[in-house]
């Protein structure tokens, strides 16, 4: 099941990919918010719901509601594809070990939301796409992949961040379907997905 608040491109890239012999499926997409990728979800005949922070009197109840609405469609694991929200510490309990989020830098470089900028701005010369497990920290959990995107003089956010997000199609789709396959083996700090 996939979490999604974007433009999600890269659902898309997973709804493509899970086709024939793909050792995953795309059961549900839930959404924070109105956004493009519920409209992909419909598209492919996915089912799609919404829980809005702003539909709940406060954060924990939210938490709660994302952690219902998703429990409801029994996925073995999570995708955060692009989700701009923090998951609140029920999600966290009840699913894990089974969510995996992408992150648009090479962790632990530039964390949150805005890491193209920040990456930007601070002037590196290669960034890159991170795969990882999700746990109560910001883009703190066990790396699963990592590949790098060098950073070219006149880019800007948008080149730079296409450019990475072109990556990150490909090595979210191969990371799920080794972790479908596999598993993942997590002290909490590191991980191997078992050749
Ligand atoms: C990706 O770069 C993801 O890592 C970041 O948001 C972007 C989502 O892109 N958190 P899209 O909405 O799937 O096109």
């Amino acid at each position: 099941m996939v979490l999604a608040s974007g433009t999600g491109s890269l659902l898309q890239s997973l709804i493509a990919a899970a086709v024939d012999d793909y050792p995953a499926r795309v059961v549900a997409v839930g959404v924070d918010r109105e956004c493009a990728a519920a409209k992909h979800a419909e598209a492919a005949g996915i089912p799609a719901f919404t829980v809005a922070l702003g539909d709940h009197p406060d954060r924990s109840a939210w938490d709660r509601a994302l952690t219902e609405a998703v429990t409801a469609h029994t996925p073995d694991l999570i995708v955060s594809a692009g989700f701009m929200k923090i998951l609140g510490p029920a999600f966290m309990e009840r699913f894990a070990g089974r969510i995996i989020n992408t992150h648009p830098a090479l962790l632990p470089s530039f964390p949150g939301a805005h890491a193209v900028p920040d990456a930007l701005a601070y002037g590196v010369k290669v960034t890159g796409s991170t795969v990882h497990l999700v746990d109560s920290g910001v883009d703190t959990g066990p790396v699963l992949a990592q590949e790098p995107v060098v950073v070219l003089d006149d880019d800007d956010e948008a080149t730079l961040h296409e450019r990475i997000k072109t990556v990150e199609r490909r090595l979210l789709v191969e990371v799920l379907a080794a972790v479908a396959t596999r598993g993942v083996v997590s002290d909490g700090r590191k991980a191997v997905i078992p050749k």
